[in-house]
């Protein structure tokens, strides 16, 4: 069984993560309204793997026997002043996600919880991917506020088939 300190700690991260999806659709159809199609096409990817963070948690505490709770979720921004305003609102959520992930893992370790410790090693490579994309989308918007389509073009160029990454935690229901 996990540490009680550790599924409760959890348990809210699964909050988080739905939330961070929800955030992400919310800037997806912010760039769809102005038809910025692959800004918006980025940003609902990452919606995705948002909602598939939460479900591979979900299905950690299921397998563990410790009931997940699914929680209400907090409402995303929706409004923005500018092109760069939220990929530099991604980037904040990213950084404190990562901060989370951290406590996570320490927790578990505190707790003498090693499984759930080692679980958490997955999240904490991702966050570091995660980051640094939207650190680099960031830059690239930044230097093309006047010119949005720059940036489209860059996302383009970019866009190569995540490939599938078999030590994926299990998501329940099965990875969107
Ligand atoms: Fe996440
Ligand atoms: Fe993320």
């Amino acid at each position: 069984m996990p540490a009680d300190a550790f599924v409760q700690r959890l348990n809210e991260q699964i909050a988080y993560e739905f939330a961070a999806s929800q955030q992400y659709v919310a800037i997806a159809v912010h760039y769809d309204g102005e038809t910025l199609p692959q800004l918006a096409a980025f940003f609902y990817a990452q919606a995705v793997e948002e909602r598939n963070h939460a479900m591979m948690m979900v299905q950690y505490l299921l397998d563990a026997g410790s009931h997940p709770t699914i929680p209400a979720v907090a409402a995303p921004e929706t409004a923005f002043d500018d092109v760069v305003a939220p990929v530099a609102l991604g980037l904040d959520q990213e950084r404190r996600v990562s901060d989370q992930i951290g406590a996570l893992a320490a927790t578990a370790r505190d707790a003498g919880d090693y499984a759930s410790e080692q679980f958490m090693q997955w999240f904490i490579k991702e966050q570091i991917e995660e980051v640094a994309s939207m650190s680099a989308l960031l830059t690239v918007v930044d230097r093309s506020k006047a010119d949005p389509m720059a940036v489209e073009e860059y996302l383009v160029r970019e866009k190569g088939a995540e490939a599938a990454d078999p030590t994926a935690p299990a998501a329940a229901g099965g990875a969107l």
